[in-house]
Formats: C-alpha cells, structure tokens, sequence
C-alpha cells in the first residue's frame, strides 16, 4: 500500500543499514534519516515525521541509557508520533525500559525487513484511527454546546443554526420561549459571534422597570428635564451605539413607549428627555418575549406596526420538557460548575437519579434545572447523588403535571405534601439568596411576580 501521506524518521548510526532502510520504505513513504542524536532532534524538529525508527545504541557513549534519553527527548517534541525502538541488544531489558518510556514497539536487529513492513503498516494505521477519534471526539463537543448554550437534541441543534445564520447580520431577531428557555443566553451568543462584537451590549429587562423610569433609561434625559435629574445621562440606547440593544421581555411595555421604540426604528433618532436635538444610533436590535404577542395585538395590547418591526427573524427556544434528551448533559454540566464554584469535590449522580430528572416536567426550565441542581450541591454531602436524595429532600414530581399521582411516598408523605414541603424550601433558599427582594427571587424561581406574591401568602412567608 503506498502512503505518501505518511513520514518516516530513521535514526541509526550504521550507514549501511540506514540506506537499506531508506530504499526499502521509500517506495511507500515519505522517508528521512539521520545518523546521531542532534541530526535526530533537528529532523524531527524540521519534519515532524508520523513514524521514527530509533536505534537505541548511538554514538557517542553507545548505551541505551543515552538512546532511553534521546527517546524522551523526542517524545517531547513530537507527542503524537508513533516510536519503534530497534536494538542490537540480546537482552530485553532497555527494549522494555523504552516501551515504558512511550515506545510502540520495539524490534531487534538483525532486520526482517518484511516483518518491520508489517509493524510500520500496522502502527500508522492505529495511529491514523486514533486521529480520526480525537477528530471525532473534538467535533462532538463542538456540537454538544455553542457559546456556552447546551444541547444534544436536534431541536437546539437548529437553534445552533439559526444562532449561526443570523449572528453576521445585522437582522433584527426576536427571541421566543418560555421563561428560563435560555433566551438570554443566546441573546449574547449572537452578539459574541457577530461583526459588533467588540461593541458593547447592553440589556434592558423591560418589565422591571416603572413606565416613568424606563423613558429616561432607554433614551437617557439632559440635565433638568425633570426632578433628580441634575445632570445629562445617557440611555441604554446610545451606550449600545454601534453595538447591541436587547430588549427582554418586550410584550410588557406600555402603549406610550412601544410608540416611542417605533419612532426609533423608523428613523434610527430619537430625543432624549429634555432634549431638543434628536441623537442618531446605529443599534442591532435583538428583543425576547414569553408572551404570546400574535394575542397581544388582537387584545390591542401590542401595536401591530411595532409587532412587524421587531418580528423580522423569529428564533423559537423549546422547552426543556420538549428536548429531555438535553437534561442529562445540563444535569453534569451544572454539578460541575457548582461543584467547582464553591470548592466541593466534584459529585456524581446515579443512573436512576438521572432519569427521575429526565422525567421531571420543568415548568421553569432550564433556569429551575440550574436551581435545582444548585440545592442538591448545597444539600448532599456524598459523592453521589442517588434517587433517595431525590424524594426525600427535594419531592420532584416524576411525571407530566395531569397524570395520576401516587398516593404515598417515602417518609409517608403524599406527594403533594412533599411538593408543598420543597416548595417552602426553594422559596426559602431563593429569598435568602436575594436577601428577601422578592422580584430577584421571583426570577430565580423562574415564576412571575404574581405567582411569587401567591405563594408566598399561600406559605406565610
Ligand atoms: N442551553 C443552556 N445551557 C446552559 N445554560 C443554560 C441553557 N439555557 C439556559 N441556561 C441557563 O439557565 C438560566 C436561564 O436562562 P436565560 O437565558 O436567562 O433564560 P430566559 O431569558 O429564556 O428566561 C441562565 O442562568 C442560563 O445561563
Ligand atoms: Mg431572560
């Protein structure tokens, strides 16, 4: 078989038997040789060959002690090629020393020319198949996450895609999915990969601020345009100049404001508040919304003409429960990441463990999957996680909301006892996080603000 692709090194000092290597390879090979240590080093260096024939017995001490350093020295040098060790050596001792030292094979003289064909034939081929799965395995993560966005199902496979698609451009995108879907996450990804990525990029979460307040933020105010404002402030607006503006959770705003974003888009000015003279901005627009905002407009909530200026690329984020094969991944990336940020041994989760989580229905997403896997960390001391830390602790409903329930579980609590009890739980552990700001905590919980206030009352908490 002939293999031009491949390089050979021969490093032997009999120059007899170094051009009798040389013509019996040549004709398969691309081949090299040198004759002592430093010519070795340097071909090596200059060619970096696939495959080296190494005399282990060189001048100019001629032990294998010198050969066994030389081999290390090369091995350094080139991590990935494949070693063969020949030796005029009887005795089998420095032969094996230099396997342990990373050699593939070794092979004693005199040559059997057609039994080192062999050898050569068969380590380039190995060689050849572990490069291949190195390729493999490299382009699997490649594929197992995008931007620090994970996902092995073909649905966020497609949202890989579109992430791509549209990041060069400057098209408008809207995002939509459930809360805790990711949108933020990929909001950025698709600035971080694209042509203003340098640029700033500023987000506005829409629905946590006031109707006042949120004019004055978006379009900044001069000095005295209204009490408090003793000086000229900038809105997210112009610090998103040649950047990028995201708009989150856009289905919340006021009539008032989505007329003055209109005006923005069509004219790409806009007045600050006080001001007289309009401020030109060049923003990329990306906005995200969890609300059905087709229902908006028919409730005339949501004006049609703005609807058609920020809906130019819709990107549509599945729900975890829609792709439970992205859970497992999620679950491990997570411990990791907890584990390590709060300098606990990394844990580990046991197959049945892992495949209540998969069942779980995930209301909240991947942002309550993050939470959750938080409080395991915080909570189970072991190494791994089982699925007896599951029920007792952290009561999970291990099947879609709807289906029957069963009417004990472990501890003699029904479950929705057990729901109830980790729901005081998590609320509790996301209220002291937030040092008692229930909105933050809300967010946390991936619940809105009504919902938060009900359960709260619901819990006197
Ligand atoms: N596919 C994902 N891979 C890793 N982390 C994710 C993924 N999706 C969401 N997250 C994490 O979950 C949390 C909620 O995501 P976020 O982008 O804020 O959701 P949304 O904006 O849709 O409510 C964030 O902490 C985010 O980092
Ligand atoms: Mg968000």
């Amino acid at each position: 078989m002939r293999n031009g692709n491949h390089r050979l090194l021969i490093v032997e000092d009999d120059k007899l038997l170094r051009e009798q290597l040389w013509w019996s390879l040549k004709k398969d090979y691309e081949v090299f040789q040198a004759g002592d240590r430093a010519a070795a080093i340097e071909s090596v260096i200059k060619h970096q060959p696939d495959l080296i024939l190494l005399d282990l017995h060189l001048p100019p001490d001629n032990n294998s002690e010198g050969g066994i350093l030389l081999l290390k020295n090369i091995r350094r040098q080139a991590r990935e090629a494949v070693i063969i060790v020949m030796t005029g050596d009887q005795k089998k001792e420095s032969a094996l020393r230099a396997m342990e030292e990373g050699a593939y094979d070794y092979f004693r003289k005199p040559v059997d020319l057609a039994e080192l064909k062999m050898i050569i034939h068969r380590a380039l081929e190995k060689l050849m198949i572990e490069k291949e799965n190195r390729m493999l395995r490299e382009k699997f993560h490649q594929e197992n996450s995008y931007e620090g966005i994970i996902g092995v199902s073909k649905a966020m496979g497609k949202v890989f895609d579109s992430i791509r698609r549209v990041a060069d451009s400057n098209a408008t995108v809207i995002l939509r999915g459930e809360s805790g879907t990711g949108k933020d996450l990929v909001a950025r990804a698709i600035h971080n990969t694209g042509p203003r990525k340098k640029k700033p990029f500023i987000a506005v979460q829409c629905s946590a601020l006031p109707e006042h307040l949120i004019e004055s933020e978006l379009f900044g105010h001069e000095k005295g345009a209204f009490t408090g404002a003793v000086n000229d402030r900038a809105g997210r607006f112009e610090m998103a100049h040649q950047g990028t503006l995201f708009l989150d959770e856009i289905g919340t705003m006021s009539p008032a404001i989505q007329a003055k974003l209109l005006r923005i888009l069509e004219q790409k000015e806009f007045l600050r508040l006080g001001a007289k003279e309009p401020v030109q901005v060049d923003v990329r627009l990306i906005t995200a919304t969890n609300e059905d905002l087709e229902a908006r407009i028919r409730e005339g909530k949501f004006r049609e003409d703005l609807y058609f200026r920020v809906h130019v690329f819709p990107l549509h984020l599945p729900a975890l429960r829609q792709r439970r094969e992205d859970i497992p991944l999620l679950v491990k990336h997570f411990l990791k990441v907890f584990c390590d940020s709060h300098g606990v041994p990394g844990k580990g989760i046991t197959a049945d463990a892992m495949e209540t989580l998969s069942n779980a229905p995930w209301p909240g997403n991947v942002r309550q999957l993050k939470n959750f896997v938080m409080t395991l960390v915080l909570t189970i001391d072991s190494e791994r996680i089982t699925s007896a830390d599951l029920p007792t602790g952290h009561a999970l409903p291990s099947s879609e909301a709807g289906q029957a329930f069963p009417a004990v579980t472990i501890d003699g609590l029904s479950l929705p006892e057990a729901v109830e009890q980790f729901e005081v739980q998590l609320l509790k552990d996301a209220l002291q996080k937030t040092e008692g700001i229930k909105v933050e905590a809300a967010k946390l919980l991936g619940v809105d603000k009504n919902r938060m206030m009900y359960l709260c009352r619901k819990h006197h908490i």
